[in-house]
């Protein structure tokens, strides 16, 4: 029997049924779902329309029913749509007669958004611990990193030379952005929609300043319509989470790359690669590859919401039931990704004479030799044609740049020592620069800011 059978004089057809039930996913909810309600009761016996004995017969119930779902002994049964009907349903049998007050003043839509309020604040928080987490890893393989450096690439050709510090913190600081995003839509979604009712509050006399305080959300709602119908949490929350994965997502690729024969640059652990069922040579960085793959359907997860909310007329439709899957498996697929991906990079094995060698050779350092000539009073653009010509003859011919630039009437006798191994690195010297000094001096900052970013808010 449904909650609103009294309206109808038949059944609902089993097509119907199957197609709207919510249970399957939104038992999710059960915790969010208790809470709620022991607030509403708290509430409900403080203005007067429930009795304390009904108070408490109605708390001791939601306890019982608490314990049932917690040693999953809870029987859901044909009839409960969602985990609100089974719940309360669960009540009424507990509690008699009085369970059939536990909803008064409520609808399943104030409900509901109070109950997914609930569980994105609680879930988005464990999702700031786990990013803040992998940014401890990029931090402490940054420190280790000491002075190696690598080729940073642009277009995927190499560019320029990097500390392979500065390049771990260029995804430490993304990732911090999103730590302060999480933050920033955990804060606007601390909101309590409870006692907004189907969608325009009550004629009793309900508190929801006070059920608001009870539930640990900053503030209430402030128009019932907006408070039913509101998902703007739930789109937010998928976009950030979309952003962490597209940063994993980047890192994964470049995990792959780096690991690959023709790299050479790393390589993953054990625990962190798979084999190929035919191919006895093979290790493969899955992780890496599915923190890019998966990322494809944290995308669509935001995406298809959007579209879900688009053109939707106040208030409560039940499209909105929609919210709810993929936001579970959004956080669900990026707090299993930072995890592998945090193991993934605390275990690597960094190779770093192979980087360095990349690093080191051709005309990587050419753009130094181009500030060599500006810095002795030739006008840039004349500088680098200067350079180019030469890096082009280099390779016609085969030649050392460095015996070009010996040979060069533009450059004294220090300059080819600009092309020695290790050297470039060091003159990137300018504030947030690649070079020893500036990210010396990057690394105190991303300390101070990992460690306020660690302070509760
Ligand atoms: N399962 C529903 C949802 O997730 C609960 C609210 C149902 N409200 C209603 N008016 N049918 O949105």
């Amino acid at each position: 029997m449904t909650l609103w059978h009294g309206r109808f004089s038949g059944g609902m057809d089993d097509a119907m049924a199957a197609y709207t039930v919510s249970l399957p996913f939104d038992r999710e909810l059960a915790k969010e779902d208790l809470e709620g309600s022991r607030a509403h009761v708290q509430g409900l016996v403080r203005v007067g329309l429930l009795t304390s004995e009904e108070g408490e017969s109605l708390l001791s119930a939601l306890s019982t029913v608490d314990e049932e779902l917690t040693s999953q002994v809870f029987v859901f049964d044909p009839s409960d749509e969602d985990i609100h009907t089974a719940v309360e349903r669960r009540v009424t049998e507990l509690a008699g007669p009085t369970g059939a007050k536990l909803h008064t003043g409520r609808s399943r839509n104030d409900q509901v958004a109070t109950d997914l309020r609930l569980w994105t604040k609680r879930n988005l928080s464990l999702v700031v611990v786990d990013v803040l987490e992998f940014c401890q890893i990029l931090q402490e393989r940054a420190t280790a990193a000491g002075e190696t450096y690598l080729p940073g690439y642009t277009h995927v050709q190499r560019a320029q030379p990097v500390l392979l510090a500065h390049h771990f913190y260029a995804h430490g600081w993304s990732l911090l952005r999103d730590v302060d995003r999480l933050h920033d839509c955990l804060k606007r979604l601390d909101v309590s929609p409870l006692g907004a009712g189907a969608l325009a509050g009550s004629s009793l006399p309900l508190d929801p300043d006070y059920t608001a305080s009870l539930l640990g959300f900053a503030a209430r709602f402030e128009n019932s319509m907006d408070a039913v119908s509101d998902r703007d949490f739930v789109a937010e929350a998928l976009f950030v989470l979309a952003m962490i994965g597209i940063h994993l997502s980047r890192m994964g690729e470049e995990l792959v790359l780096w690991s690959s024969e023709e790299f050479g640059f790393c390589t993953l652990d054990d625990g962190f690669a798979s084999g190929s069922s035919m191919l006895p040579q093979k290790k493969n960085a899955d992780a890496a590859e599915l923190a890019r793959g998966k990322t494809g359907r944290l995308v669509g997860n935001l995406t298809g919401l959007l579209v879900t909310l688009k053109g939707l007329p106040l208030s409560y439709n039940r499209d909105l039931q929609e919210d709810k899957e993929p936001l579970f498996d959004s956080v669900n697929q990026v707090r299993l990704g930072l995890r592998a991906m945090g193991g993934a990079y605390a275990t690597l094995q960094i190779h770093d004479a192979v980087m360095q060698r990349a690093a080191d050779g051709g005309a990587i350092a050419a753009i130094d030799l181009a500030e060599y000539l500006v810095v002795h009073g030739t006008p840039f653009r004349e500088a680098h044609a200067i350079v180019a010509d030469l890096v082009r003859r280099s390779i016609d011919d085969h030649s050392e740049l460095s015996e070009l630039v010996n040979l060069s009437e533009h450059f004294g006798e220090d300059a080819a020592a600009l092309l020695l191994p290790g050297v470039a690195v060091t003159r990137r010297t300018t504030p947030g620069g690649a070079g020893p000094k500036p990210v010396a001096e990057q690394a105190v900052r991303f300390a101070e800011a990992l460690q306020a970013a660690q302070r509760p808010r």
